[in-house]
Formats: C-alpha cells, structure tokens, sequence
C-alpha cells in the first residue's frame, strides 16, 4: 500500500510524525508536502492529495492542517476522494467500515499526537464492511 502524504504550515509537524510512523510499519508514502512550518494555503495540498489518490497514484491519503476541517474540504473537492475529518479511533474505524474512506483528516491543533497515530493504525487496518454501505458509497461516488 501506497499513502499520500499533505499538509499545511499548522498541520506540518503532524504530518511528518505521521510519515515517520508509517516508514517505521514499512509502508511507502508519497509526500505532498508542504515541507515546513512556512504558512503556505490548505486547499492547495488538500486538493493534490485527493488527486493522488483519485488518480490512483497512490492507494490512501492522508491529510493534516490546524483542525483538519479545510485540508478535508479541498479533498473532497476531488471526484473519487472519499476524505473523513475524524477525531477519535471510534470515527477512524466506523469511516473505513461504512464509508470506505480512502483519506483520513485530522487536525494537529486538535487532537493529540498519540491518538493521531492511533487512528492511522485503526484506519489502515479497518476493511470496509461493504453490503448496504456499498450502495451508499456508490452513490456518493456518482455525486
Ligand atoms: C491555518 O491557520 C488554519 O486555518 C488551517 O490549518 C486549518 O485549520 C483550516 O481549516
């Protein structure tokens, strides 16, 4: 598996704890950027994100900015993009399971960083539940 990788300035540092961490489970990234703390605009990497991942250059994506309210809007913007802001493990879990969420936002002025990688680890090892989920998310996808 393949993950994108993109902040903003505020979502930055979160961002490269999340990279660290998925290097050391052995799973490949693709950073996006941005690449420092230099206030740069959240549409912009949420927008290339959800193309990395629409376009299928990378399988999941992953997006941080301040409260990861923004970052999630712009990836959403993407036909294909299926981005949850989620902030707890319970909201990471239930996304994978009834919205085949394939891009996890979170905020890093919001949520700690021990939950933060919590909810990668669940959201990577939760399988979508499918059945009558299915049809919803082909429905969305048709939007
Ligand atoms: C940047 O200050 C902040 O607005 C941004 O990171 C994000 O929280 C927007 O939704």
């Amino acid at each position: 598996m393949k993950i994108a990788l993109a902040s903003d300035h505020a979502g930055f540092e979160l961002k490269e704890l999340v990279k660290k961490h998925l290097a050391e489970k052995g799973i490949e990234v693709l950073d996006l950027g941005t690449d420092s703390k230099e206030s740069v605009d959240y549409p912009v990497y949420g927008h290339k994100c959800g193309e990395a991942v629409a376009d299928g250059i990378c399988d999941r994506g992953i997006v941080c900015c301040g409260t990861g309210i923004g970052i999630s809007m712009a990836a959403n913007k993407v036909k294909g993009a299926r981005c949850a802001l989620c902030t707890d493990v319970n909201m990471a879990v239930m996304t994978r399971k009834h919205n085949d969420a394939n891009m996890l936002a979170m905020g890093a002025r919001t949520t700690d960083s021990v939950t933060a990688l919590e909810m990668v680890d669940a959201w990577l090892e939760t399988e979508f539940e499918g059945g009558r989920h299915q049809r919803r998310v082909d429905i969305l996808n048709e939007m």
